[in-house]
């Protein structure tokens, strides 16, 4: 029992999720793709710094001032006039040199040799070079950031590279270690342009998390935040589409209906419930003077009727909780007045009273409707407070589902009408189920 009632409530709860996510068609695309960006907007969390910014590399408006000869590739060997023990900073600070000294040792001395000569014609020497003893170094500091291929011009004469890649640092150095390699290469092998500074640091919120000073920049924050909610979107909106495509946990079966009721149909005839077996049928209970809700579930009856009245399985019944009003005649009227043709597959009933009473709460296990004393009644016609949620029964006479679809809260009204067509076109779909 509690077991019974606890699946089912789950699976209501995932249905309402994917209910709010009902997007239509492209959900799988729209998921696939809010997912990915996410994850790459995460992903690109840690590379802020590395601004998108295309890198313009003039080879001309070089400055001609730098010797000519420091360039050219011959003399290269024996011009080791330069040491590269790190020189006393000017300015730059000793921390961003040592840092520079540290990373050019390990990163660039390869291929531009300890005496930052170079190995002529591979790899171009810094020493003497208009690339880094420029005033402004921001082309400099791009090359190293994204990496340089190409023909190139230093000090006004091609250098041509027989491996022509200066590979893109900026994926695994920082700022700082950018920062510090660019002033020690400008501030050694004989150059002397000024230090490089890393950039400001973005405008970032400043907060104290367990005792320590903690910086965030807002940007990250923003980029986190945006990242980790497309993600989110993506996954529930993929879930969605699995929820659609995957085989689904069947309805529950909540009562299995053993008894039958006789009854009159508005065409005058006699009609047995039981005569419904085999095909899908909604009921609910109403009366058609009925103030309130009753309108709401006839607007949902009338919205089956239209989409399934060709259909010989499917069939509507609308029970008569006031018969000594409902009469036949009294239903006649009233079916004509919603909409429902004789031949539709709807059948207004009326009966003996306590008959259908006990129908409705012992096979239908609905509430029993209450009548209200007259005192009470805000609308004269308020004869019975009756429990107006529509009761979804299978072939085999099982009783598989309640929607409130008149219902206080309208998210709730909505959610269970979408809950209903589609549970009842899923009996249809599935005869076995
Ligand atoms: C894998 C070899 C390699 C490494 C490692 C390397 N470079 Fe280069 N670098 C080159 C090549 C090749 C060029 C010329 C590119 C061309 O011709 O397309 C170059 C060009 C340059 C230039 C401009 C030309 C010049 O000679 O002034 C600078 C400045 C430079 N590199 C600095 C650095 C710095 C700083 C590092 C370390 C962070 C570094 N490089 C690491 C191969 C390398």
């Amino acid at each position: 029992m509690s077991k019974k009632s606890s699946s089912s409530s789950s699976g209501e709860l995932a249905s309402r999720i994917t209910d709010l996510l009902t997007y239509g068609t492209g959900t799988v695309m729209g998921g696939g793709l809010f997912l990915i960006v996410g994850a790459f907007v995460i992903g690109s969390f840690g590379a802020l710094r590395a601004k998108p910014e295309p890198v313009a590399l003039e080879t001309e408006a070089v400055p001609a001032a730098a010797p000519a000869a420091a360039n050219a590739p011959s003399p290269a060997p024996a011009a080791a006039a330069t040491s590269p023990a790190p020189a006393p900073a000017a300015g730059g600070g000793a921390d961003l040199l040592a840092t520079g000294q540290r990373i050019y040792s390990t990163v660039c001395i390869a291929c531009h040799q300890p005496t930052g000569q170079g190995l002529p014609p591979m790899f171009p020497p810094l020493a003497g070079s208009d690339w880094v003893n420029v005033k402004k170094p921001d082309r400099m500091i791009r090359m190293v950031l994204h990496g340089f291929t190409g023909p190139i011009t230093i000090n006004g004469a091609p250098f041509t590279s027989l491996a022509p890649m200066m590979p893109p640092q900026g994926g695994a150095l920082s700022d700082e270690q950018i920062a510090g390699v660019l002033t020690y290469v400008r501030s050694n092998f004989g150059n002397k342009a000024g230090p490089v500074t890393p950039e400001p640091p973005p405008p970032s919120i400043r907060y104290t998390s367990a005792g320590a000073d903690v910086r965030v920049s807002t940007g990250s924050w923003l980029r986190m935040g945006l990242g980790i909610g497309m993600a989110i979107a993506g996954v529930l909106m993929l879930g969605h589409y699995a929820r659609q495509a995957l085989p689904q946990t069947p309805l529950p079966v909540v009562a299995q209906i053993t008894g039958d009721l006789e009854v009159t149909e508005r065409s005058g005839q006699t009609v047995k419930l039981s005569a419904l077996r085999g095909k899908v049928t909604v009921m609910a209970c109403l009366y058609t003077v009925c103030p309130h809700g009753c309108a709401a579930v006839v607007a949902q009856m009338q919205k089956l009727n239209a989409a399934y009245r060709t259909r010989p399985d499917f069939h509507l019944v609308s029970l008569a909780v006031a018969p000594e009003r409902d009469t036949p005649d009294f239903l006649k009227a009233y079916a004509e007045g919603v909409g429902a043709k004789p031949e539709d597959p709807w059948w207004f009933v009326t009966g003996e009273q306590q008959r259908i009473w006990d129908y409705m709460t012992h096979e239908l296990q609905l509430q029993a409707p209450v009548p209200i004393p007259e005192e009470k009644r805000i609308n004269p016609l308020d004869f019975y407070e009756h429990d107006l949620r529509l009761v979804l029964i299978d072939r085999q006479g099982r009783v598989r589902g309640y929607y409130a679809v008149f219902h206080p809260q309208p998210e709730i009204a909505t959610l269970m009408t979408e809950k209903l067509g589609r549970d009842v076109q899923r009996l249809l779909d599935n005869p076995a189920e």
